[in-house]
């Protein structure tokens, strides 16, 4: 068993991104600008976001973080994003998900400008990956393809069960991993909450990818031998153990399914410190005009 290490690998991609950063100052270009939009004081949204304030900094970014309270109106949030949208200092934004039951997601979401869409989340974004066109990619799904890629890990004919059907996970990914070329060419299975019998698929994946949000959920009695293992759950869990007062833990059951696995990502550490490094590389093709130009 071979423990894919994401925190090492983004520590990598973070001095790769510094470094085009620094030659892109000293030809006297742009510093990329990235902008977050933070509604309201959920615990989970005000880390990620302080977390991607904080790397911007580290990889010499530009950072500009707007925040509203709870009950900011759906009206004033789309001002603001519109006034991003025509902000030619920002390259790109993010809106912090999720937002408070008053604003519609999905009309922010379309809002934004897919040009400065770093999230990858706006349906031209969505779209253009789905054929395979140059976009912005959302951030989970092209930690773990890139992950797969760095480890050098065999994809082409395999059959890669995908457990969830999320709009930033579950989907995407199982697209990502069906393209044509490395690292795709799967044979694909996307499960969810209503799918009959979850332990007889997993049981035949080469790659199983867990993004469903029930911690531990897969058990070794679900799992291949030899199987590689992605594991994309960060659910909070009250613990005594650690100073905040909870533990990140993942949809697999680690101890158990670990000794089965040829590769596995662990939680923390794994495709969590990915995810803000795909956002990183978004915002330097959206600062080099390199998708959209
Ligand atoms: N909420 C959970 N993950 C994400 C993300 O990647 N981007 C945004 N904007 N919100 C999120």
């Amino acid at each position: 068993m071979e423990l894919i290490d994401g925190k090492a690998i983004a520590a990598q991609i973070r001095k790769e991104i510094a470094e085009e950063v620094q030659q892109i100052k000293a030809r006297g270009g742009k510093t990329p600008h990235l902008a977050a939009v933070l509604v309201g004081h959920d615990g989970g949204s005000e880390t990620y976001v302080a977390n991607k304030v904080k790397m911007c900094e580290e990889v010499g970014f530009k950072s500009t973080l707007i925040r509203y309270e709870n009950n900011v109106s759906e009206d004033e949030l789309l001002a603001c994003v519109d006034k991003l949208n025509r902000d030619a200092d920002i390259d790109g934004f993010i809106v912090q998900l999720p937002l408070p039951k008053h604003i519609s997601e999905d009309k922010v979401t379309e809002a934004i400008d897919y040009r400065k869409d770093v999230d990858g989340f706006h349906p031209v974004n969505v779209g253009r990956m789905s054929i395979g066109l140059p976009c912005f990619l959302s951030a989970t799904p092209s930690g773990i393809t890139e992950l797969l890629r760095r480890y050098s890990i065999e994809t082409s004919g395999k059959h890669c069960v995908v457990l969830g059907r999320s709009n930033i996970v579950g989907k995407p990914v199982a697209t990502l991993m069906l393209q044509k070329g490395y690292p795709g060419d799967c044979t694909v299975t996307v499960c969810h909450s209503r799918t009959k019998n979850i332990k007889e698929i997993c049981l035949q994946a080469d790659i199983i990818i867990a993004a469903l949000g029930v911690p531990k959920f897969l058990k070794d009695d679900m799992v291949k031998e030899g199987a590689v293992v992605i594991d994309v759950g960060t659910t909070r869990v009250p613990s005594t153990e650690t100073k905040s007062g909870f533990k990140l833990t993942g949809d697999v059951d680690f101890e158990n399914v670990a000794p089965k696995c040829s590769y596995i990502t662990p939680v923390p550490g794994g495709v969590g410190p990915m995810t803000i490094i795909s956002l990183m590389k978004n915002t330097l093709l959206a600062g080099k005009k390199a998708i959209y130009p």
